[in-house]
């Protein structure tokens, strides 16, 4: 099980760690990374676990971007083009994601899963680039301190809603 600074992966789910809601995504993209590199050495017997993993990370982490981030970026930050390019970036890697997904389970053929792996990587490696490097510095420039609290908490309390709705408890 993937295991980062204390964060722990697992289907039923994803911890929220961090002082504020970009620490927050930088601490689920170290995860994402070390899940790629997994993924990319991983034997074929090992890569349909790993994947679990990694779609279980990235269903929340992106949610948690498109339904909060991307709107700061878009609305807070005033940057409307970069806001849709990240939309579509992520987009593509889910798409690229279920598609290795499929390959594994055996659902399509002729596909070389390790070259589909390489390009997604490659792919995720230059989104979380730019967030990083470029969007999320201009969004802590931009935002002022209540602002920035506030969409933490917003982020937490999206993200604990998510796993209650992902795996709800019985009783
Ligand atoms: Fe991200």
């Amino acid at each position: 099980m993937a295991k980062v600074n204390g964060t722990t992966v697992s289907a039923s789910g994803i911890a929220t760690t961090g002082a504020d809601a970009i620490d927050i995504l930088l601490n689920d993209h170290k995860l994402v990374k070390q899940l790629f590199e997994e993924l990319a050495a991983s034997t074929s017997g090992e890569r349909a676990t790993i994947l679990e993993q990694l779609k279980a990370l990235l269903t929340v982490h992106n949610a948690t971007e498109e339904n909060l981030v991307y709107p700061a970026v878009r609305f807070l930050a005033a940057r409307p083009r970069d806001a849709e390019t990240l939309y579509h970036q992520q987009d593509e890697a889910e798409a690229g994601l279920w598609a290795i997904d499929a390959t594994i389970k055996g659902l399509v053929e002729g596909d070389d899963v390790a070259d589909q792996i390489d390009v997604l990587h490659k792919a995720v490696l230059a989104h979380v680039r730019k967030e990083e490097e470029t969007e999320f510095p201009h969004l802590r420039k931009t935002l002022d301190d209540d602002t920035l609290r506030q969409l933490t908490a917003d982020v937490r309390a999206f993200r604990n809603n998510f796993r209650s709705v992902q795996a709800p408890r019985g009783g």
